[in-house]
């Protein structure tokens, strides 16, 4: 693909590649989804049991012994590798009166036991012992394992599914992992997990990292440095993406910024990824004329990979710069370049107006590098200030989520530049079987 110098633009990309081609009326969400308990109820029944989520990564899960609870919303799957070194995930919850098996993360376990009378299982699930079994009759082990859930890894993401009939996992991320495959997804090692408590729906929170639309109002500073108007959307079926170019200001400022703006801008935004501080300066000295800051930037940025053993000589400056975000039905998205990794999820709290949003982080390491095991924090949207950006991403949540609740507002108006958003109600309502009337309306193609 030719690029122009100055922006690093495919050539022949014209117009507003984030808006496409304008459909004849917007498209009308209705906004009761966002808050109604039957609504929560439908998705806890036809969709989240149905479908492919991502739960935690294999540096979580990366010895025999270790294991990681995931929740979402009521359900609770046990990810746990065995003595063999396989994967396996269950339902966590014991055969003989229900209680919970096991909580949280961690290593070394030998065996499932319950707490509450000690049926046990080994770690493949088979059951093992129970305790005065004379008492129960005739009581065959082999009819009660742990009840087995689908469990699979694309790259170190590890993906759970309750459906044990649910079609292949690499059959659910449609194009995707061919589509990124040249990144090397799998030399990144997740350091940390951050689980924000905010009160708005699990879609508010997805809504927000599903288009780019609210750059321009919503952060201002990344809008003086980043390219949101060439910005070309993919829509698969369960999976869709953007791309956005980092390291230009937005075609609708670039004739009234400086470089030395638009480096302020990145390193305000994004500087950690140049291993730079916030108030770092523009390099007058270092910047040939002519030369474009988005260079200059992926130069820095490779400089502070060498620093930590990652060599990334074979990156050239659109792959540095441009982000590659992919968004999985229902809740996860995937944003990447080559020397970038963020992974995030939102998941249903206890009512339709909570939710969790989660962040994966993650660091590029020389190929073949240990885990370490990623630390864990939970904090509440008060205590959350992950970035400049994603914390002005977090305190818009929950008014969002409060004036969804208006009876004025019956129903959410969506342009084509939105289309992800789109496309999750699209996937929702195939999984929930929605009546006609309960569906979302426009969006016809001219
Ligand atoms: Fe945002």
């Amino acid at each position: 693909m030719t690029h122009t110098a100055r922006t690093g633009v495919p050539v022949g990309m014209r117009g507003h590649d984030a808006i496409g081609i304008p459909p004849r009326r917007p498209t009308r969400v209705p906004a009761e989804r966002y808050y109604s308990p039957a609504f929560a109820r439908l998705e806890a029944e036809r969709m989240w049991p149905k479908v492919w989520q991502l739960a935690c990564t294999v540096d979580h899960v990366a010895e025999p012994g270790d294991y990681f609870e995931y929740r979402c919303g009521t359900y609770s799957v046990l990810i746990v590798r065995g003595d063999d070194g396989s994967l396996r995930a269950f339902q966590n919850v014991c055969r003989h009166r229900g209680n919970s098996l096991c909580s949280g993360a961690g290593e070394g376990l030998r065996e499932l036991k319950c707490g509450y009378h000690g049926w046990t299982w080994d770690l493949a699930g088979a059951l093992r012992r129970v305790p005065h079994r004379k008492g129960f009759g005739t009581l065959a082990m082999a009819d009660h394992p742990l009840v087995a859930v689908n469990i699979d890894t694309w790259e170190r993401l590890v993906f759970v599914n309750l459906d044990v009939d649910a079609m292949p996992l690499a059959d659910y991320l449609e194009a995707v992992p061919q589509d990124i495959a040249w990144c090397g997804l799998g030399d990144f090692r997740c350091y940390a997990t951050m689980t924000v408590e905010v009160d708005a729906n699990w879609k508010t929170i997805a809504d927000g990292y599903s288009e780019t639309y609210h750059i321009q109002t919503l952060h201002p500073e990344l809008h003086r440095c980043m390219d949101d108007v060439h910005a070309p959307q993919t829509i698969w079926g369960h999976t869709s993406k953007s791309e956005q170019l980092y390291g230009v200001a937005s075609p609708e400022l670039k004739d009234d910024l400086t470089d030395a703006e638009v480096w302020d801008a990145y390193v305000r935004t994004q500087g950690a990824l140049m291993g730079v501080a916030e108030d770092a300066p523009y390099p007058v000295g270092q910047v040939t004329d002519g030369q474009p800051i988005a260079d200059v930037i992926a130069q820095r940025t490779k400089e502070f990979a060498a620093s930590r053993g990652v060599d990334l000589g074979w990156a050239d400056t659109e792959q540095m710069m441009r982000l590659h975000q992919y968004n999985v039905f229902p809740n996860m998205t995937l944003l990447a370049n080559a020397d970038h990794l963020t992974v995030m999820t939102a998941l249903p709290g206890p009512d339709p107006d909570h939710g969790e949003l989660t962040m994966l982080l993650w660091t590029r390491m020389p190929p073949g590098a240990p885990r370490t095991r990623p630390v864990h924090v939970r904090v509440t949207a008060d205590e959350a200030h992950p970035g400049l950006v994603l914390t002005q991403d977090i305190a818009v949540l929950a008014g969002l989520q409060r004036g969804l609740r208006q009876p004025g507002l019956t129903h959410l108006t969506l342009s084509n530049e939105e289309r992800r958003v789109i496309n999750m109600h699209r996937n929702l309502e195939r999984y929930l079987d929605l009546p006609e009337s309960q569906r979302m309306t426009g969006g016809e193609t001219p």
